[in-house]
């Protein structure tokens, strides 16, 4: 007799086993996702899953009553206890007795996380470095003179295949009185590292731990640190929050920092504990505003520039100051979270950095390359991560090139006479009539353009305070549009321009976009320093993507990527007129908002991840923007609007 017919939905996967099997093993030979936190021990519930009965045509069987075995003792008491669904088995209980088709339900399934990128999801198997594991312990008996440490991983080892297991002395400490308390069952959090090795004991509660497991995916940037809280079960993030750099104080871009540090004796110490003390007060108002124990954060993932990673270990990036700008280390980094004196985690949670690329391409850069991946893009993709610093890669599936370029803090509203972080009340979008040469504008948190009847109103609580990094590009290329601007952006007087908006201003002009002084607001105009702020840092980002596309041997991309919070913002359309990116239809380029932050939570929940990102990172060829001659003529031709010599033919379309 041939050996009943298993069909599981909505996978489709079928195949033959011998009655008396356990659907949970059926499912593991399949390579059905039937999750299992307990191993089978009819504790968890995870494998809960729907048998059907009747005719099923479609699968061309018959599924009569009795395909699954009788409610053993085991489901009995969780029915008793706990209860089921109606309809619903224990998959780890039920047995398979005749053909039969059987459904696992989405909350049974192993967990996928899909990570939202540009234009596409990607779909994270969730494998997180720490899990939990729940065991059963033999008892110490007066024959067998073992220590309750060695007989649990014994049991790990039987029950979960676990090898070597390691255990601080602090949670050591805890080991017999939570055996005993869980009457010799327990559920403990392993670390284990993707390098191999033996797993850490993280944490161990008595019985069945219900309550979860979480970790941090961070993104260390030089003016602002955004975190989001995740659960390590399924992937979903809980919390997210941010806060500014307080390093902002020793300088507000990254050389500045190494020179407070050269300069300062214990400079870098002083950075290395403001930064760490932040970090502290992100993961505790995170874990407070999710409601969530300090101790279930067992993990933190770190992506930031080689500035920030260094001070972030403790380590004085002077180095980084100057070539040929050697790295301490550029391998990825795992450790204990209280060596980075990160106490708002639990005790023994592990950090993992990602590796960095060279001395001015970061951790921040692989984790844009593991989000982004044109390592294995078809098409040439030129990727921008635009911040203080801007991380340049390009690439696809058979070469991927990378470099960093200053471009400053202009783009984020830094060094520009009205320039402001974006806040509500910020001018972030503008538009100036080329006939007129009056401008309209959008500021944050007002939901109109300022030439709309009831602008004025909504715009009283906020206020007009300013212009954010978006806004200003906005300004620069409308202003060159409406010709306002020479293509050297050189601003024109009145009589030029035929605008009284055009005010002398020294021996130069300025454009007046907004003049609130007779309500006792601020007069907001674009200043000849502006535009040259504007100038210098959009000819820094060209520069360094042409460096690139030298050495590719390509004149021009497929697509471009703005990554990072500011590249959401930027609008493609002025940011082509300005020139600060390569000539490429408009509608090949995409947004990945905050690309890095999405590289570190996906080494957050996958460990493949980060032997795929250090492997990676090693195929990576490393452009020094610093030392190549020709990222100096290439600075020089693209200081003007657009460009002096490349065509934009995009443009004129
Ligand atoms: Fe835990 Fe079935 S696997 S109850």
């Amino acid at each position: 007799m041939t050996d009943p017919l298993v069909i599981f939905t909505p996978s489709g996967k079928r195949g033959r086993f011998p009655v008396g099997t356990p659907v949970l093993t059926a499912a593991r030979q399949l390579g059905v996702d039937l999750d299992s936190v307990c191993g089978g021990r009819g504790i968890c519930s995870k494998c809960q899953i729907t048998p059907s009965y009747g005719d099923f045509p479609k699968h061309g069987v018959t599924v009569a009553d009795g395909a699954l075995s009788d409610w053993n003792a085991v489901e009995q008491r969780y029915q008793d206890k706990r209860g089921l669904k109606p309809g619903r088995r224990l998959g780890c209980q039920a047995t398979i007795q005749g053909d039969v088709v059987i459904d696992v339900p989405p909350e049974s399934q192993v967990h996928k996380q899909v990570i939202r990128k540009a234009a596409t999801a990607r779909a994270i198997t969730m494998d997180p470095a720490t899990r939990l594991f729940f065991v059963e312990v033999a008892q110490p008996d007066m024959h067998t003179p073992t220590g309750d440490f060695e007989r649990l991983k014994r049991a790990l080892h039987d029950q979960w295949q676990i090898g070597d297991m390691r255990a601080d002395l602090s949670v050591l400490a805890k080991l017999q009185p939570t055996l005993r308390k869980g009457n010799w069952q327990v559920t403990v959090a392993l670390h284990q590292d993707h390098h191999g090795g033996p797993a850490r004991l993280i944490e161990i509660w008595p019985g069945l731990h219900e309550n979860g497991l979480y970790g941090l995916a961070i993104d260390l940037g030089s003016t602002t640190i955004a975190a989001h809280l995740c659960d390590l079960q399924t992937g979903d993030v809980i919390a997210s929050s941010g806060l500014m750099n307080p390093q902002i104080r020793f300088g507000e871009d990254l050389m500045s920092r190494v020179s407070y540090a050269m300069m300062n004796p214990g400079g870098d110490r002083e950075m290395t504990n403001a930064v760490r003390g932040a970090l502290n007060d992100l993961a505790k108002s995170l874990t407070d505003e999710a409601q969530i124990d300090p101790s279930l954060l067992v993990e933190a993932v770190f992506v930031c520039n080689p500035v920030m990673h260094h001070l972030l270990l403790g380590i004085d990036p002077v180095e980084l100051g100057q070539a040929p700008f050697a790295l301490a280390t550029s391998d990825s980094i795992s450790m204990p979270a209280t060596q980075l004196d990160l106490s708002a985690l639990n005790a023994r949670a592990q950090v993992y950095i990602l590796p960095c690329i060279a001395g001015h391409v970061g951790a921040d850069a692989a984790a844009v390359t593991l989000s982004e991946e044109p390592n294995k893009s078809k098409d040439l993709a030129l990727i921008v991560d635009v911040g203080t610093n801007a991380e340049i890669l390009l690439g696809n599936e058979t070469r991927v090139l990378a470099c960093s370029s200053p471009t400053g803090p202009a783009f984020e509203g830094a060094q520009i006479s009205s320039g402001q972080r974006a806040a509500p009340g910020a001018i972030e979008r503008v538009e100036i009539a080329p006939a007129t040469k009056e401008p309209r504008f959008r500021i944050i948190g007002v939901d109109m353009w300022s030439d709309d009847p009831a602008f004025a109103q909504a715009a009283t609580a906020t206020g007009i305070t300013g212009i954010c990094g978006s806004g200003i590009i906005e300004a620069v290329a409308e202003m060159r549009m409406a010709g306002l601007l020479d293509p050297s952006g050189l601003i024109g007087s009145a009589e030029q321009t035929g605008t009284p908006r055009c005010i002398p201003q020294g021996r130069t002009n300025a454009y007046v976009l907004w003049d609130g002084t007779a309500d006792g607001g601020p007069l907001i105009t674009v200043t000849q320093g502006d535009i040259r702020a504007i100038q210098l840092a959009k000819s820094a980002l060209y520069a360094g993507a042409r460096l690139l596309m030298d050495e590719m041997g390509v004149d021009k991309v497929d697509r471009v990527v703005l990554a990072g919070a500011f590249g959401a913002h930027i609008s493609p359309k002025h940011a082509m007129v300005l020139g600060m990116i390569p000539d490429v239809p408009l509608d090949k380029v995409q947004s990945a908002g905050n690309a890095a932050g999405t590289g570190a939570r996906i080494a957050l929940c996958n460990i493949a991840a980060r032997s795929e990102i250090e492997q990676t990172v090693h195929q990576i060829t490393k452009v020094e923007t610093a030392i190549e001659p020709r990222f100096q003529e290439h600075f020089v031709a693209a200081n003007a609007i657009p460009h002096a010599t490349d065509p934009f033919p995009e443009l004129s379309k």
